[in-house]
């Protein structure tokens, strides 16, 4: 039996920028095809984040996540999800100027099926953005809490909280809206505040850790599916405990092995 929901629409450029006001945006971060998939019929749009980094290669943040490997697990989750809209992080280091960011970025075009990519940064990175959105490349923002300025900020801060911060983070939306961008991250930001860049732009504002006020929500598969750990950020609702039922099934099949209950006679040729 189909969990799916029929009203399900596949999701283009067109259709993202014409949500606003009207709909609201699921996106799951995915870094593979067998995850991809399971997210297709029900995402609107899969971010293959950097965030893979830690929770895929098991570092301590983004900053070491290399263009080869974004364009590896890339591939992998289009293979997984052949019609869903794909967008590629833009790892740290490979959009430090205009030309090099339009090479990097044409070649994640080149070499996969990703539909769009993300980069981090506000009115620092507008010019960026319009450089690569000028040259037909479809670019999503990501501003407030961005996690490759972890070292330059001193750590993850929740942005926001005066109101200079507020002003600038207002600023960097309207820039990175004018330079072309379909959407945009906003990360870690007082909701207050997140309500008011949604309402500044015409873009869709997908919010994570940002409240409910924005255009759309999006989280790492493996926080909302309850399959990391080590802790449990305020904004992460866990849809599941993946964790716990992956350890519980894994010692049933062990215990299933030492008494040779598996296999049963109907799982022998
Ligand atoms: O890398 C990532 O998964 C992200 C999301 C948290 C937005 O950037």
């Amino acid at each position: 039996m189909s969990i799916i929901k029929n009203d399900f629409e596949k999701m283009n450029i067109t259709k993202i920028k014409n949500s606003k006001n009207n709909k609201k945006l699921t996106v799951i971060t995915a870094y593979d095809a067998l995850f991809a998939k399971l997210f297709e019929d029900t995402a609107d749009m899969i971010l293959v984040g950097d965030s893979l980094n830690m929770s895929f290669a098991g570092k301590s943040d983004t900053l070491s996540a290399t263009l080869e490997q974004m364009i590896y697990h890339t591939n992998a989750v289009c293979a997984g999800a052949k019609s869903a809209f794909v967008i590629t992080d833009m790892p740290f280091g490979t959009y430090i100027n205009k030309d090099q960011a339009l090479e990097n970025a044409i070649k994640v075009y080149r070499e996969t099926n990703a539909a769009a990519i993300k980069i981090e940064g506000g009115e620092d990175r507008a010019d960026i953005i319009k450089h690569l959105t000028s040259n037909s490349i479809a670019v999503m923002g990501h501003i407030g809490l961005m996690p490759q300025y972890v070292r330059s900020e001193g750590g993850y801060k929740v942005r926001g909280k005066t109101p200079q911060d507020e002003e600038q983070l207002i600023r960097d939306a309207i820039a990175v809206e004018k330079a072309g961008a379909f959407s945009i991250v906003v990360e870690g930001v007082m909701s207050s505040v997140a309500k008011k860049i949604t309402e500044a732009v015409n873009i869709p504002i997908i919010g994570i850790g940002a409240g409910n006020v924005t255009d759309g929500q999006v989280l790492v598969w493996s926080d909302m599916l309850g399959f990391f750990e080590e802790f449990k950020p305020k904004f992460v609702r866990h849809y599941m405990q993946g964790a716990l039922l992956v350890k519980e099934a894994v010692n049933q099949y062990r215990n299933d092995v030492q008494d040779s209950s598996f296999p049963s006679k109907e799982e022998e040729y």
